[in-house]
């Protein structure tokens, strides 16, 4: 059986408690779309709230460290996300990647330590530009997908794959349907060979300037099987819409 088409709101570094009204309005949105499994990943300091709050939608982590404890200052580890009610973590969003510098080994560490802490967890790949017009896209996503994929037991059950090209973030700008298509059969068959028949349960997100103009088709697109939303989950009208979308 297909799953529930899944739409996550990446809040990023925005947010704070009056944004917990937004949340509620989502929650109460999602509701009337049991067809669709919802989600939003606020900062940290309003996972607790937001959590006790909903009903209808998941709360989760936007990235946590891969140590349960210790002396690391400013750091969230995947148990305290886990304590304060998050359900899942993303890792390994390209804004980590680039701006905090972690590579693949440091991105399936965290995803391990999310399991570990009894969290479903995204693990978030995509090319740059430059990778783009250099044609390796295909090469890159695979081989992200490689180094940073949770290979623990039962791990397929507790894992969604979010593809974003690096590119298509924050800018406007998508990738074609096919372009979309041929990445997510790419990452399917790649998911396929590290995980053998399991890897059907995995739900693959597409990500990247997604907006309620344009979800219908990009989650038309093969393999789409959601969405992870950035700018366009900050308002519970936009974000609703492309729930609405995703319902079909
Ligand atoms: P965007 O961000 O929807 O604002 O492009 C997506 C993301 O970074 O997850």
């Amino acid at each position: 059986m297909p799953n529930r088409p899944y739409i996550v709101g990446n809040w990023k570094m925005n947010g704070v408690r009056a944004m917990l009204a937004e949340a509620r309005a989502i929650d109460r949105g999602a509701a009337r779309h049991p067809g669709v499994k919802v989600a939003i990943a606020p900062p940290f300091t309003l996972i607790h709230a937001m959590a006790e709050d909903s009903q209808s939608i998941a709360v989760g982590g936007q990235d946590c460290h891969a140590k349960p404890s210790g002396a690391f200052t400013g750091d969230v580890s995947a148990p305290m996300l886990k304590d304060a009610g998050a359900g899942f973590t993303i890792v390994g969003h390209s804004e980590r990647r680039a701006i905090h510098g972690e590579d693949d080994a440091a991105v399936c560490a965290k995803a391990e330590a999310a399991l570990q802490a009894g969290l479903d967890v995204i693990v978030c790949v995509g090319e740059t530009e430059a990778e783009r017009d250099a044609g390796s896209a295909e090469a890159v996503v695979c081989g992200q997908l490689d180094g940073s994929l949770p290979r623990s037991e039962s791990a397929t059950a507790h894992l969604t794959v979010a593809y974003e090209p690096v590119w298509a973030i924050g800018t406007g700008r998508v990738p074609s349907l096919d372009d979309v298509g041929a990445m997510h059969r790419a990452i399917r068959a790649r998911l396929g060979a590290i995980y053998g028949e399991a890897a059907a349960s995995i739900s693959i997100l597409y990500g990247g300037s997604v907006n309620a103009d344009n979800a219908a088709e990009l989650l038309r697109a093969d393999e789409v099987g959601g969405a992870l939303v950035g700018g366009a989950s900050l308002a519970a009208e936009s974000f609703l819409a492309i729930v609405l979308a995703a319902e079909g």
